[in-house]
């Protein structure tokens, strides 16, 4: 592979696989949980995504093979770990796709709309949304509410629900077109695409301008009394949005992916990953300041927040460009992680933890045409019918799962920062926890004691079972948290990986029960497929047979 990129190239690689359905859509949910205070949430993730930033890069430069989390994973802890990561990578590259595209359809159908043409909201919505809403919207009606005086939302998934055709008591809705941009976009990736550098240079200049077009325009419109209160639901409220506002900055680490291809990886890598996360942190924040500014933060739970407002304000023109700036700017995002997901499983199939065919290559456009057309598939069927909040969490528990396995993979590997580097790859600066980590955990502790945190709830009734089944995501990060602590105090471990993967539990532990039920099952179904198929035609194994 040639070495070409540079930094600006690498910096607008990771700006075009960040910016998407998440400050487009998902931002709008965090905001109406955690008020203006979600700007800050932006600025901690950003921190924590910085962390470990530097862990990927330092595996990315030294080992530069395509395949990212999945590759470093084999390298430091071996094949089974390896098959947990690539397993786990089917959340943040195919389910995340998944939120992408249920978020394309809100804006395209938004678009469509504004232009004249009508898609009956039971072909635009998914199913669980409009089962759910319908519902919501009926008991709220019994309970007195008109028709008239149902939230948008309500009243979306009421008309959806009512409106579509039935056969007996199944409603035929689904969303349509979501369904049509996945296929649209694995076309594409079939036939093989080149990346250029134009295309990807066009992007995100189109995403960059959006977003600046809505801070400049919007900064007129900003009401500071909508700022106050700053955290109107406290410190709970603000946690609510970790999934959403983590999903935004998801797609820095595909950067890592190009270590082949830098002229300098060891500069290069983590410079650019942390200048594509220091510019979209910067814009997410002028973006939730602006429209929590604008209108009132309890307004900003719908699927199109960008445009749900500058509509609000009657800037109908403006809210149309945002509409269809997003539904070019998240089709990009659409393309960089069904690019990337069919390459994950190639590198699984040729270390053979996967059947040959997943690394077959088609014989004319030389794209892997099985593994394409499969993320296709995995990734249209369920955006008919899931739901942009659930698909979102999924994907988030799972992308910082990954984070925590990279930083942690670095503390397996190079513990106190010792390793001596060829003088081309990157490592990760070392910093003596022993020095700073115990007066970092009293900052926090501190801040946290200051913040208000209701911490009595914890304790409810003190009946363990029910504070271990309420509470263990929280739980595990305290316990975890006090062993990583103590050894690496003990052990003098570098600092910075350590934080990464503090750092990440903690936002991971915010996810809820729920969420690390469904994670644990998926890992559960990963593992028995391990077991079933991947532990017995292991490269590895078979290598060892042979040498026997
Ligand atoms: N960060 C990407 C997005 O927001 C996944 O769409």
């Amino acid at each position: 592979m040639k070495r070409t990129l540079r930094v600006f190239d690498l910096t607008a690689l990771g700006v075009a696989a960040i910016i998407g359905a998440g400050i487009f859509s998902t931002i709008g949910n965090a905001a109406a949980s955690g008020g203006p205070a979600v700007s800050l949430l932006f600025v901690f993730t950003a921190i924590a995504c910085g962390l470990s930033a530097m862990c990927y890069a330092e595996f990315a430069s030294s080992i530069p093979i395509s395949g990212s989390a999945y590759t470093y994973a084999y390298v430091s802890f071996g094949e089974l770990i390896a098959w947990i990561i690539g397993w786990d990578l089917i959340m943040e590259y195919a389910i995340g796709n998944i939120a992408v595209a249920i978020s394309w359809s809100g804006y395209f159908t938004g678009l469509m709309d504004g232009l004249g043409f009508h898609i009956p909201s039971y072909l635009s919505t998914d199913f669980l949304t409009a089962s759910r809403g319908y519902q919501a919207a009926v008991d709220a009606m019994n309970a007195g509410t008109p028709l008239s005086g149902l939230s948008p939302e309500m009243a979306d998934a009421f008309s959806a629900w009512t409106n579509a055709p039935h056969i007996g008591n199944f409603h035929l809705v689904a969303d349509i077109p979501a369904l049509f941009i996945v296929f649209v976009i694995t076309w594409i990736c079939y036939r093989g695409i080149r990346e250029s550098r134009i295309t990807n240079d066009f992007f995100v200049l189109l995403k960059v301008a959006i977003l600046l077009l809505v801070v400049g325009v919007g900064a007129f419109y900003v009401k500071p009394e909508n700022w106050s209160p700053f955290a109107p639901n406290g410190l709970g409220g603000v946690l609510k949005g970790v999934s959403g506002v983590f999903f935004a900055y998801i797609g820095f680490d595909a950067i890592s992916t190009t270590a082949e291809e830098c002229k300098n990886p060891r500069r290069d890598l983590p410079l650019s990953m942390f200048y594509a996360l220091l510019i979209t942190t910067i814009l997410y924040v002028l973006i939730s300041l602006v429209l929590t500014g604008m209108v009132s933060y309890n307004e900003l739970g719908v699927s199109d927040p960008m445009a749900y407002v500058f509509t609000k304000l009657h800037l109908t023109k403006l809210s149309g460009v945002i509409a269809a700036g997003a539904v070019i700017a998240m089709a990009s995002v659409l393309l960089v992680f069904q690019l990337g997901q069919p390459r994950i499983w190639m590198s699984m199939s040729r270390d053979g933890l996967l059947p040959p065919i997943f690394a077959r290559l088609h014989p004319k456009y030389r794209t892997p045409g099985f593994s394409t057309i499969l993320t296709g598939f995995v990734v249209a069927i369920p955006s008919l019918f899931l739901n942009l909040t659930e698909v979102t969490d999924l994907t988030s528990i799972g992308t910082l799962f990954a984070f925590i396995l990279v930083s942690g993979g670095i503390l397996v590997l190079n513990p106190t920062g010792q390793q001596k580097h060829d003088g081309k790859g990157f490592r990760v600066p070392y910093a003596d926890s022993r020095r700073y980590l115990l007066p970092i955990w009293v900052v926090i502790l501190f801040a946290v004691w200051n913040s208000g945190i209701d911490i009595s709830s914890l304790g409810s009734g003190f009946n363990l079972f029910e504070v271990v089944k309420n509470h263990f995501p929280f739980l595990t990060f305290c316990i975890v948290s006090i062993v990583i602590t103590y050894k690496a105090v003990a052990k003098r471990w570098s600092l910075i990986p350590v934080l990464g993967l503090l750092t990440n539990l903690g936002l991971m532990s915010q996810l809820g029960v729920t969420n690390w039920y469904r994670f644990g099952i998926w890992l559960i179904v990963g593992l028995l497929i391990y077991f079933s198929y991947g532990s017995k035609h292991s490269r590895i194994k078979e290598e060892d047979a042979l040498n026997m």
